[in-house]
Parts: C-alpha cells; structure tokens; sequence
C-alpha cells in the first residue's frame, strides 16, 4: 500500500477587496446598540494584497501606499486586525487539535484606511481565508463564519467577497446576482469615526430594501439603486463635507449611479462603459490631486 505524504504550501496569497455597500439601509438597533442593515454590497477587482509563509517566528510586515500610515497609527486598527483573525483562528484550531505553524504575514496596504470600504475587515478576512489554506486547516463554514464575526460586523461579507445582501447587523447573508460595472472610488483622505456615524443617526428604523431588479441592464440598475439610500450618508456629510464634494465631482463626471459607500468618506460612481469611468478618474485625478482615486470593476454576481 502506498501512502502520499501532504506537503504544506510554501506561501499563500489572497487579495483584500475594496468592500461597497451599493445601498445601506439602518432599520433597527439592538439592545447591545448594534445597527441591524439592509445592504446591498459587492467588491472590486482590487484591494489590498496578503502573503503568509512558514517561518520560525510570527511577523507582520506592512508595504503599500497606505503602509506606513496604518504602521503610525496609534490603535494600529487594521493591522491589528489580521493580528486578531490570526490569533483567533489559533484558538479555535487549538480546540479541534488542528496544527497552526508560526507564519510570516505581509500586507500590501493599498486601501485608504478608516475610508468605508472595508480595509481592515477585508484583510482580518484574507487573513482567515489565507491561514485556513496554509495550515490546511478543516472548519465547517459556519464555524470560520462565526470566528469572523467575532472580529467585526463586516468581516462575514468580506469572507464570502462576491455580490450580497447583508442583513442583521451585517452576517445575515444571502448572494444576489449583479453585473459588473466600470467603478471610480474616491476618497477625501479624510478617516472617518465609524461608531460616530452611527451615534449622529437621526432615526434607527428607517424602511427596508425592497424587491431587486431582475436585469443585468447597468440602466436598469441605476435607477433601481437611485431609489435606494445610504442612511449613513447625511450623518457623514454633515461632519465631513467633503464628502458631498466628492459626490459632485462624480455626478459632474456623468456617471450613472453615485454613492458614499459605508459610514464613508469614500464615494464611488458606477458608469456604463469602460471611457466613461476611465475620462471620469483622470479628470477627477487632475483636479484633486491630493485624494484618493482608483479606477477598478466591481465584480459579477450570482444568486445561490
Ligand atoms: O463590528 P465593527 O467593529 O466593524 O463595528 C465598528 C463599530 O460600528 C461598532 O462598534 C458599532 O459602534 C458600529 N456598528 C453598528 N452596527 C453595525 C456595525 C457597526 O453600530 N451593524
């Protein structure tokens, strides 16, 4: 009888996407002052980018554009993150007898940080995605679904990274189907205090989302989402207005659909074809040189 020896991978990589909430509906709050959401989310072609490599000792290595400021920031919110999703997947893989070798984790910080698109929830969620693959770990999905809420209401979304719609206070997810549309994302790099934007609410019980199209035409979908709120969008723009700034730029740019994704300030437009968007990042990259602008693709979606 032969037997075939399991070789550990030398090292993984996962990609961290940009998060958008296409729509964000707040209809309740539990009594432990959790938001309960209607979302709409998908993700972009690009994020942030993760390497884990066996090594002798756990290290954290930051690169990117937005490396160095996540390295100086004092709560190191991000960062910590993937520290965290480490540690706690540890855990639990020490409770079903699973091995967990010391690891070498780089990030390619490449997302503006505190900016309404994910950013260190998506990493925390590369982080569990990349270590289950290197360790060759075993959970059942709702086991590894479990261990990402515990490190934030966006994590769950960010684990599954495709075309959803979130309920609960973000983990209640079911898969839509969604087009891909040409997207420009842009931030006033200015960071913005998700907690405060929720305590600045006006009302907690606003309406849910209705019945979604049933189309992959982009018009279609633009109306259907014009019809649709981020209700942490005034809150946001009343304590950061550039903010609104930024949704104007986009309209000016004609794009078909416009947004503050999140608790914000990044903004992004939908657009129906590939020079749109593209005319639409160098004009807005020529006249705010000192924002944040990135000229991506959302991805395609599927119900199932
Ligand atoms: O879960 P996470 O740590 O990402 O959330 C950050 C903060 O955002 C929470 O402490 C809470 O104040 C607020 N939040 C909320 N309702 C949600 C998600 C986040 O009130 N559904």
């Amino acid at each position: 009888m032969s037997s075939v020896a399991v070789t550990s991978p030398e090292k993984v990589e996962e990609t961290a996407p940009a998060k958008i909430n296409l729509a964000l509906h707040v209809t309740g709050q539990r009594s432990d002052g959790y938001h309960l959401l209607d979302s709409l989310v998908t993700f972009a072609e690009d994020g942030d980018e993760l390497t884990f490599a066996p090594a002798e000792v756990d290290s954290l290595t930051l690169s990117g554009r937005f490396g160095s400021v996540l390295a100086l920031d004092p709560a190191g919110q991000d960062g910590n993150l993937v520290l965290r999703a480490r540690d706690l997947l540890r855990s639990v893989l020490d409770e079903t007898g699973q091995s967990h070798a010391p690891v070498a984790i780089t990030l390619d910080k490449n997302l503006p940080i505190a900016s309404g698109i994910g950013g260190g929830s998506a990493d925390a969620a590369a982080t569990l995605r990349g270590l289950m693959r290197l360790w060759q770990a075993t959970l059942a999905e709702d086991a590894l679904q479990a261990i990402a809420l515990k490190l934030g209401a966006d994590v769950p979304m960010c684990l599954a990274s495709r075309p959803l719609r979130a309920r609960g206070i973000g983990e209640a997810l079911e898969r839509i189907a969604l087009p891909s549309f040409p997207i420009v994302l842009v931030n006033p790099m200015l960071p913005v205090s998700t907690p405060e934007i929720f305590r600045q609410l006006p009302r907690k019980d606003n309406p849910a989302i209705g019945s979604l199209p049933d189309t992959a035409g982009a018009d279609d979908w633009f109306a259907a989402l014009s019809a649709l709120r981020n209700d942490l969008q005034p809150p946001a723009e009343a304590l950061v207005p550039e903010i609104a700034e930024a949704c104007d730029y986009l309209r000016q740019s004609l794009a078909g659909f416009v947004r503050m994704s999140g608790s914000g300030a990044t903004c992004f437009g939908l657009y129906d074809s590939e020079p749109a968007a593209l005319r639409a990042a160098l004009a807005l990259s020529s006249f705010r040189p000192d924002w944040y602008v990135l000229l991506t693709h959302t991805i395609a979606g599927e119900p199932g």
